[in-house]
């Protein structure tokens, strides 16, 4: 299983404070953004991980992540020169993939929750087709919608609907087989000129090969959309590591508890930093 990580995008939303930086590595508390979504990949076991980001932030992605290396993983960079849809990724990254099943994931999505980890392993594991991660929203009309019959099959999913038929949204993590980039191939811009996802989770819909995970209560799905939510997601995470003396989404912390990297690696790692999270990592080590 792959990784992939889309994080290009203007971030025009957050204007002006995305004029000079994108959106996911603006800070989230004590962590850039890409953080978050990356860390749900390594808990689910992937090492192998690329990130699609625009021209002009490849090389800030670069200083913040590099290689991979510091987490005991592989992480490539592949550009898309302009935001023309989140199914793209799949026509971007097909030789990366080389027909392996991926676990793709928004660079603006962030999660949290003791049983998410665990949910994405059960659906890599019983992925037929395409696996989605729905979650209730009380604003659903801003997101892609899932209705679903009383068993728990998908009936329909539309992007953004004007009248929701329910209040469960598509989050920003998706699960696919091997042939997603033949259906990514398959589409046609929408209206607004864009490869949807919505569309390509549709082509799977259609030949009823995709599921839906929900994830329950006790999981955050944080929204960084608008300069408030983005305020509330670092207050979120603060909170939570204030209170227990333990870290949201600490890559190194991760990578060592994965078995990515040595105890002397993450050592070494927690020297580089000379500040509060360097002093957590010793402690971790
Ligand atoms: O967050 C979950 C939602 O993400 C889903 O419920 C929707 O179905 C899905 O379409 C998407 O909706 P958004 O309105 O959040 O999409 P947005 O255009 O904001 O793009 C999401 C992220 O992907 C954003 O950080 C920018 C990045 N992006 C987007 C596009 C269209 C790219 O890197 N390249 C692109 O071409």
């Amino acid at each position: 299983m792959k990784g992939l990580i889309l994080a290009g995008g203007t971030g025009s939303r957050l204007f002006p404070l995305t004029q000079a930086i994108t959106k996911q590595l603006l800070p989230v508390f004590d962590k850039p953004m890409i953080y978050y979504p990356l860390s749900v990949l390594m808990l689910s076991g992937i090492d192998d991980i690329m990130i699609i980001v625009s021209p002009e932030d490849e090389p800030n992605f670069k200083r913040v992540l590099g290689n991979g290396e510091h987490f005991g993983i592989s992480i490539s960079y592949c550009i898309q020169k302009k935001p023309t849809g989140i199914a793209e990724a799949f026509l971007l990254a097909e030789s990366f993939l080389a027909g392996s099943p991926v676990t793709f994931i928004l660079g603006d999505n962030i999660f949290y929750g003791h049983g998410v980890p665990q949910l994405i392993d059960d659906a890599q594991r019983n992925n037929t087709g395409a696996t989605l991660f729905g979650h209730y929203v009380n604003d659903p009309e801003r997101y892609g919608v899932a209705e679903l019959a009383k068993d728990g099959k998908i009936l329909s999913l539309v992007e953004k609907p004007t009248h929701p038929k329910s209040n469960i949204a598509v989050t920003g993590l998706y699960i696919y087989d091997e042939h997603v980039c033949e259906h990514a191939k398959r589409l046609v811009p929408s209206d607004r000129g864009e490869l949807e996802i919505t569309d390509l989770n549709n082509r799977y819909l259609e030949s009823g090969q995709l599921s839906l995970s929900i994830l329950g209560r006790g999981t955050a799905w944080l929204d960084t959309g608008t300069h408030e939510s983005l305020f509330e997601a670092s207050t979120f995470i603060q909170v939570l590591e204030q209170r227990q003396g333990l870290k949201v989404a600490c890559l190194e912390e991760i990578a060592f508890r994965q078995g990515f990297i040595t105890r002397d690696k993450l050592k070494a790692r927690a020297s580089f930093f000379n500040n509060a999270y360097g002093e957590y990592l010793t402690k971790i080590a």
